[in-house]
């Protein structure tokens, strides 16, 4: 190999964070360094590109971290790339070639490493996008050979990072229907965790792509350094975090190879899905603030947009509506104030009508016994009503009972030879065929050509891949979960470029799909069908720690109607903020109190919407919880505290703001009060300096079990 005497240095930064990669005397490429910024160039240029730790016994053990390190070198730890190339052979070892680095705007910096065999014509290249200001960094892979016939590769990693720390804490969060983003804390030891997914599509509905990782102590709010990463892929996803045997951890993002051996063609490019990450040195609330600016500027469809404020009906209708039963809905969501009304699922199928979830799935024709008018009557209809008109759709999922299937059963994944079994009774169409991904683009297409003023869609995801086999792909099976990914963003990258102003809800059963590749293609997500409000506190705090506010959908419906319509709203209302209930089933003085909450939404939305958010009290370490966001110009702030379950007796202690001005003076004003109810909030309506609110605090919780208060914060 042609070694480069000089050693090269590459060094990837935000304002805050240093990746350095330098190549070794034997031409190979190593992590030298990964933290806090450097503030001397010299020194990051003497720093040795291994790690060497004297042991106790005076040894040195040389520990060099390679970046992209292949299977079959001298490291016995899991690689981040294994191939078999066409003579047999398993290994690789890759050497650095060259590097450029682009300014892509102000803020944005993307290196691009390219690094080769020596013994076969393998070329893996690494790219790395740092943003600035945000304290982001996204990585990505591309992986491309010029061997005689296709090689299989078997692992293709999208990063690869090391850390030395005496400790390392994993944050993982899990879930199920209804339970999403639940939260558990492990102290990694040596050997290996997983964090992976196989179900294909719904991916993410037992386990999360994204994770904490605490490096020296406990993933901590508001102290302490943390990585948060997260990778964006909507289908089978894997994180791999190994301690060898000198206690140091690397972690291996990407996709999850499972049944995935990939065959690439020479000259093909597997490129690999991006891996986010922020390092934090003031604890995890500060990691997830950048995350949420670098996303609203970066890579939420339509991130610096507003968002539209909704009365859906499926959590009080079902299926179970016609035109007549629509057209009040419309007015109700008029008369509520909110933006838009959102019809869910059961709107179609004629020859398999909707009536249930058993049919239907598949044919996107109004259902005309309940709406003789079709979507266009329903569209005039919410522009008579005044509120603007979103469908829901489940375009990737079919029903065995209905007209597609029986016209296109080549289009299901489902296996040739053995019994199908079904989730939800509905099976996942192949869009790893070109034909299907035509078909569900079409779909979509014609609801909005044909139909131009719907303003938006809840695109559903009801069931993961079951029977994995595609008719399409034939003896390549081994390509399905990768291809029908591929399929899917194709499919949305179409809709977007030729429909971009249709906002678009990421819906899957609840939240089982919340990744940043697909929130490229979508407005916001659905947290979860769990809308009990003190289940929601957990999934919504949970949730916030990655993705901004915007994006969050959450909606007041009846789930636990012993907390009161107060409660129930307060918390929906601290994210992207929805109703999905019946208005009727409501007293005059809640249904008041609903419109007044949507005006003070509509007043405050900039700021929810679009403000830093702080999380101040943790559900999980209080029987209380708080948030609260604050505008750029640290002129506006609204505080949202909630009692969950305060015990008798119990000292409550003051909410300590965040993020505000301590030089500037704010008025206190509790806001959200039922009709007639005066605020009991001690510092209501008075002034107080940021320094104060900050150091101090807001007396903002109650003894009352699930009570709520939602406090704005203006500057005098
Ligand atoms: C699952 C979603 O999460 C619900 O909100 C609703 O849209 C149903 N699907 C409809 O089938």
């Amino acid at each position: 190999m042609n070694v480069n005497a000089q050693q090269t240095v590459i060094r990837v930064s935000t304002n805050e964070t240093d990746l350095v990669m330098k190549t070794a005397p034997n031409g190979r490429l190593y992590q030298a360094y990964f933290g806090e910024k450097l503030l001397n160039e010299d020194e990051i240029q003497a720093l040795p590109h291994y790690i060497t730790r004297p042991s106790s016994d005076g040894s040195v053990t040389p520990r060099g971290w390679e970046v992209y390190p292949a299977s079959g070198a001298e490291d016995y730890f899991e690689p981040a790339f294994s191939i078999q190339h066409n003579d047999g052979n398993m290994t690789s070892i890759l050497y650095y070639k060259s590097h450029e680095v682009k300014n892509i705007d102000g803020n944005t910096q993307e290196t691009i490493i390219r690094i080769v065999d020596d013994q076969y014509p393998l070329e893996v290249t690494l790219h790395y996008m740092s943003f600035a200001k945000e304290n982001v960094i996204k990585s990505w892979t591309e992986i491309k050979h010029n061997e005689k016939k296709p090689v299989n590769i078997s692992q293709y990693a999208s990063s690869m990072l090391y850390f030395e720390s005496p400790a390392y804490y994993l944050n993982e969060y899990s879930g199920d229907w209804s339970k999403e983003a639940q939260l558990s804390t492990q102290e990694l030891k040596f050997g290996k965790k997983i964090i992976d997914t196989k179900l294909g599509t719904r991916a993410a509905m037992h386990a999360y792509p994204f994770f904490q990782l605490g490096l020296g102590q406990e993933v901590s709010e508001d102290q302490g350094k943390v990585l948060v990463g997260t990778i964006g892929w909507t289908g089978n996803f894997r994180f791999t975090f190994e301690i060898d045997n000198v206690n140091n951890l690397r972690i291996i993002s990407g996709i999850n190879p499972y049944a995935s051996i990939y065959e690439l063609k020479p000259a093909e490019i597997f490129k690999t899905p991006e891996f986010i990450y922020t390092l934090s040195y003031k604890g995890v609330g500060k990691a997830s603030r950048d995350l949420h600016t670098w996303a609203r500027n970066y890579q939420l469809k339509d991130g610096k947009g507003d968002r539209l404020t909704l009365l859906n009906n499926w959590e009080a209708t079902g299926p179970d509506f016609d035109e007549k039963i629509l057209k009040e809905w419309m007015s109700e969501a008029k008369n509520l104030g909110v933006d838009m009304f959102l019809l869910d699922d059961g709107w179609f199928g004629n020859k398999y009508p909707r009536i249930n979830d058993k049919a239907g799935l598949g044919d996107w024709e109004a259902m005309y016994s309940k709406l003789p008018n079709g979507i266009p009557g329903l569209v005039k209809a919410a522009k008579e009503a005044g509120v603007k008109f979103g469908l829901w759709v489940e375009p990737e999922m079919i029903n065995p009972k209905s007209e597609l299937f029986e016209k296109h059963p080549d289009w299901v994944i489902m296996q040739p030879n053995r019994e199908t079994y079904y989730y939800r009774h509905q099976l996942v169409l192949d869009l790893s065929n070109p034909k299907v991904q035509d078909y569900v683009f079409g779909v979509v297409d014609k609801i909005i050509t044909e139909n131009p003023d719907i303003s938006y869609l809840k695109w559903d995801c009801n069931s993961p891949i079951t029977n994995i086999y595609s008719p399409y792909l034939k003896e390549k099976q081994n390509h399905l979960y990768i291809n029908h990914v591929r399929g899917f963003y194709h499919v949305m990258e179409r809709f977007n470029e030729k429909h971009p102003n249709v906002a678009i809800m990421l819906c899957s059963g609840g939240g089982a799909r919340c990744d940043y590749e697909a929130l490229k293609y979508y407005t916001e997500f659905w947290c979860s069908d769990n809308t009990d409000p003190i289940d929601r506190l957990y999934i919504q705090w949970n949730f916030s720690q990655f993705f901004p506010i915007k994006s969050m959908g959450a909606h007041v419906t009846s789930w636990n109607k012993s907390a009161s319509i107060k409660f129930r709203t307060d918390v929906a209302m601290m994210c992207k903020f929805g109703f999905d209930i019946s208005l009727k089933e409501l007293a005059k003085d809640e249904r008041q109190f609903c419109s007044e909450a949507v005006a003070n939404y509509n007043r405050l939305r900039k700021v929810i919407l679009d403000g830093s958010f702080y999380r101040l009290v943790s559900p999980y370490e209080s029987n209380h919880t708080a948030v609260m966001h604050v505008s750029e110009a640290k002129d506006k702030a609204v505080l949202f505290a909630y009692d969950i379950h305060p015990l008798f007796k119990e000292k409550l202690y003051p909410v300590k703001l965040q993020g505000l001005d301590p030089m500037k003076k704010y008025r206190i004003k509790e806001i959200n009060l039922m009709p007639g109810v005066i605020s009991e909030l001690v510092e209501d309506g008075k002034v107080y300096s940021g320094d104060y609110l900050m150091k101090i605090g807001l007396d903002a919780f109650t003894a009352t079990r699930m009570n709520s208060r939602v406090i704005e914060i203006v500057v005098l």
